[in-house]
């Protein structure tokens, strides 16, 4: 088992490069299966759930090289529909993607109910309708989705919610249904813009990604393509609110500032100075914070996937800070571990009421799942004294590299293996 030890209150200092978009790779390689020669993905995030899309893409009969660290060259025009493997789907919510591809490509998909964070109650509903309105039946058996159409045709959907999975799946299962396809509600996250980026750069035909209008006129071939995954907002973020926290004074690199302007904005709000330049920004920390209100909403509101690092932050604002989650049942699970260093929080439903504290204290804690794991690790980064993370394979999900990339920002942070209580450097 791998814990993160760290040894808190280094004031984190210099520049670190972002990689590709979890949540934007995620999609695009499923989508890869559609075209029609092979094709060379950019700044893949070296990340534990792009291992396991490969895996399921090999499993299938994809050739897969990895041209090097985040380049990776895929020829999918030989895969066979196979079920996509218990043991990958419950992994990674973005399994789910799969249904969408492989109706496409095969007229029929069948994937293990998507596993992923334990966020809550998640349900696909919404992806079943719009499988549904493109002329999909589904059922759902022994923990199996399966989906098959004699033809799927374009149609009007509209979603009852707006759901950045449901909004990709219908994307993937309709560029090649007969005629148009209108998604209204849709989601505007960046990943959605760039999944139709890629879609088009292999003949799709996508008008209206990022706005809550998507039309989607079907085509009958695609090509290959090269293409760059932009880069990661969430991960950018993270390190920025770490760089806070730590009143450090780091410079994110590699990154597309527009899409980071709600944590911007969060962060200039409470005292935290920051320089914007065309692909970089600058965090410079404060030695006190201001106490403020945040609801996560879908994009361009405040991520959910930004909650628990701000929350994190918090902490350690003068006065009281309200949160309220506005995506998820149940993303809160980091507040006890939180309350193990020293944090003052209270939670009731959606709603965290954080009392800020001096300081906090390093102390063992558990990672309940990926974004709560990179709260846990600004937490221990701003503490006093050692904070002992297990659990971290949930942050290895998400996070390329995110042990080395602290260090290189002056963390004192290590990864070590711990073998029956015996523990080994590594
Ligand atoms: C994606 C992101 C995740 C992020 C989330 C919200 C990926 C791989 N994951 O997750 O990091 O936190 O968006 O920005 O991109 N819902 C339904 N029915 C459905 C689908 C969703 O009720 O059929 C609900 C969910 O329970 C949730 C809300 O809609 O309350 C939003 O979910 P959704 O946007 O679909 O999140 P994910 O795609 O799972």
């Amino acid at each position: 088992m791998d814990k993160l030890i760290i040894n808190g209150g280094k004031k984190l200092q210099g520049s670190v490069q972002i990689s590709g978009a979890k949540n934007a790779a995620v999609a695009v390689i499923p989508a890869v299966i559609l075209a029609e020669a092979p094709c060379v993905l950019e700044n893949v995030p070296s990340i534990s759930d792009v291992t396991i899309d490969l895996q399921i893409l090999r499993e299938m009969g994809a050739d897969v090289r990895v041209l090097d660290k985040s380049t990776i060259r895929i020829d999918a025009t030989h895969i066979r529909d196979a079920v996509v493997p218990y043991e990958m789907a419950r992994c990674m919510r973005a399994s789910y993607y799969f249904l969408g591809t492989l109706l496409t490509k095969f007229n029929h998909a069948k994937v293990y109910m998507p596993g992923g964070c334990d966020l809550g109650d998640r349900p696909i509903d919404q992806h079943l309708k719009c499988f549904k309105a493109l002329g999909a039946d589904h059922s759902i058996g022994r923990g199996i989705v399966e989906i098959s159409a004699g033809k799927l045709i374009g149609t009007q959907i509209y979603f009852d919610k707006v759901t950045v999975g449901a909004t990709i799946n219908a994307m993937l299962a309709s560029v090649k249904a007969d005629g148009l396809t209108i998604l209204e509600n849709a989601a505007k996250e960046p990943h959605i813009v760039d999944l139709a980026n890629f879609l088009n750069s292999i003949g799709a035909d996508i008008m209206g990604a990022g706005t809550d209008v998507i039309k989607i006129r079907g085509v009958k071939r695609f090509t290959g393509a090269n293409y760059a995954i932009i880069p990661d907002q969430i991960e950018a973020g993270t390190y920025m609110v770490a760089a806070a926290a730590t009143k450090g004074d780091v410079t994110v690199n590699g990154i597309i500032p527009k899409h980071l302007e709600p944590i911007t904005a969060k962060l200039r709000k409470i005292g935290a100075k920051l320089e914007e330049r065309d692909e970089s920004i600058r965090v410079m920390g404060a030695d006190t914070y201001e106490r403020t209100n945040l609801k996560t909403m879908p994009h361009p509101g405040f991520p959910t996937d930004m909650q628990p690092q701000f929350a994190a932050l918090l902490t350690l604002a003068k006065g009281t800070s309200i949160l309220t989650e506005g995506i998820f049942d149940n993303r809160f699970r980091y507040v006890d571990e939180l309350r193990r260093m020293g944090a003052d929080i209270s939670v009731d439903g959606k709603v965290a009421v954080i009392e800020g504290v001096e300081r906090l204290t390093g102390a063992p804690v558990k990672v309940a799942d990926l974004r709560a794991g990179a709260a846990l690790i600004i937490a221990g980064l701003s503490a006093d004294g050692v904070t002992e993370i297990e659990d971290i394979q949930h942050i290895e999900r998400g996070y390329e590299g995110m042990d080395v990339k602290l260090r290189s920002l002056g963390a004192d942070i290590v990864k070590r293996r711990f073998t029956d209580g015996v523990r080994t450097a590594m």
